[in-house]
């Protein structure tokens, strides 16, 4: 008996129910993180082999060819023929994920690239569409150009009042920059009376700090350049299918699609890919843990005001708003639908608004253990002046991406940053 198995496995029954079997009850995600690929294994090595052929032999055996148009995808797991429909690192990663995130799972060049594959298999006529990351937008705008697709606001009842069968409501969340939730059994609920399929960008939570599937959406997308890369060295894209929907051709689908827009992920990322999830569970709990942390020290230290400590006075004076979904009304009621869909933790993105761009363009520099840099999601904790990447952002605002580093270091690196900045504007 082997653990773990192929996407196409998974959308035919198998997946997390067969090691259930087997140990009788599902294993945990942190044990499905180290073994959900072993059934790859053709060698002794511990360690994953990186293969970097583009193309693999057929059999030698005549009898054993089967022409492509004869080939029935459900049986081809061990069918290599060439790298751009699948390479045998990538298949680990993609056996990883299916597992991780409870649904078929293929993975591709990056997060947009998975965007974008995903809007082309679905083909919609209309995609409601909210904040969050602006590169989604862009691809929508894209599409616009080839086939007049129709971007609607997503918090607007007026726009959603214009989806027709057959269309989008794409939900981020939590959202970037700012790391707020919004609420997927809602949209839910909108997408079954408009008869539209829900598509969620996930990124900003991975598990174990949400399951989209639980709310019944139906491809949940992420860029696994972040949380699943974990350490700054890969770019990815990851869709995951509704267990449902992929057994219905949507898998199939979409594989088939993607060998044609030829974006798929590279040998040496599903290697990489593969070498980060084995952490994810350990580098998530404790970036979530990290960041709550630092929210709830700025937020008492802001609440504190200029009656307090020097440090609340610097705090007070410098920050304007601190946005993070543990800081959302709904996040102090247990019954609320925040804290049904994050019962894990709340992501380890926040954002600072500070008092002026100016401050939030002069932090940055001043930090020591944050670099400034864009993306998240690594082991390395990062500020963003997001104005450095982001036309249409609020220029006061700093995007913080906790690593995993002692969240004590990273309190008293913020705060001698902010003390920096406080004594030169007052020079
Ligand atoms: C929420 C979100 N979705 C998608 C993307 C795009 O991912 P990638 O850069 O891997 O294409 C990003 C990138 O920052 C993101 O933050």
């Amino acid at each position: 008996m082997t653990l773990g198995c192929t996407p196409e496995q998974m959308a035919a029954g198998a997946g997390p129910d067969q090691l259930a079997s087997v140990f009788g009850r599902q294993l945990s995600l942190a044990s499905r993180s180290v073994h959900a690929d072993d059934y790859t294994n053709t060698h002794s090595a511990v360690a994953p082999p990186m293969h970097v052929s583009t193309t693999f032999r057929y059999s030698d055996n005549p009898d054993k060819l089967q022409p492509w148009s004869e080939i029935d995808p459900d049986a081809a797991d061990e069918l290599y023929i060439y790298s751009r429909e699948k390479s045998p690192n990538t298949t680990r990663y993609e056996a990883l994920l299916s597992s991780i995130l409870g649904g078929p799972a293929l993975s591709y060049a990056s997060g947009l690239a998975a965007f974008h594959a995903m809007i082309v298999f679905l083909n919609p006529r209309r995609v409601a569409i909210g904040g969050g990351y602006h590169g989604c937008h862009g691809v929508l705008k894209l599409l616009n150009k080839l086939n007049g697709l129709e971007q609607l606001e997503l918090e607007d009842e007026g726009d959603l009042a214009k989806l027709r069968k057959g269309d989008i409501i794409h939900v981020e969340t939590p959202l970037n920059p700012t790391g707020e939730a919004r609420d997927l059994a809602y949209y839910r609920r909108k997408a079954d009376e408009l008869g539209c399929y829900l598509t969620v960008d996930a990124t900003f939570a991975p598990p174990p700090l949400q399951d989209p599937f639980r709310f019944g959406v139906d491809v949940v997308m992420h860029s696994g350049t972040k949380y699943f890369g974990g350490h700054s060295d890969m770019l990815s894209g990851v869709l995951a299918i509704h267990p449902d929907r992929a057994a219905a051709g949507w898998l199939a689908g979409l594989r088939g699609e993607r060998l044609l827009l030829g974006s798929v992920a590279g040998n040496l990322e599903g290697w990489l890919g593969v070498r980060s999830l084995r952490t994810l569970e350990l580098r998530v709990m404790r970036q979530s843990e990290n960041a709550q942390r630092l929210v709830d020290w700025l937020a008492s230290q802001q609440r504190a005001g200029s009656s307090g400590s020097g440090s609340a006075n610097v705090v007070a004076d410098l920050v304007y708003k601190i946005q993070h979904s543990s800081l959302q009304p709904e996040a102090s009621d247990p019954g609320s639908w925040l804290c049904k869909q994050m019962p894990n933790g709340h992501g380890p993105v926040f954002s600072l608004l500070l008092q002026s761009a100016e401050h939030a363009k002069r932090l940055p520099s001043k930090l020591l253990l944050f670099h400034h840099a864009t993306s998240l999601g690594g082991v390395e904790s990062l500020v963003e002046w997001r104005a450095m990447s982001d036309a249409d952002v609020d220029r006061r605002l700093i995007r913080v991406s906790v690593g995993v580093e002692g969240w004590e270091d990273l309190r008293d690196d913020l705060l001698q940053g902010l003390q920096a900045l406080h004594g030169e504007l007052r020079q």
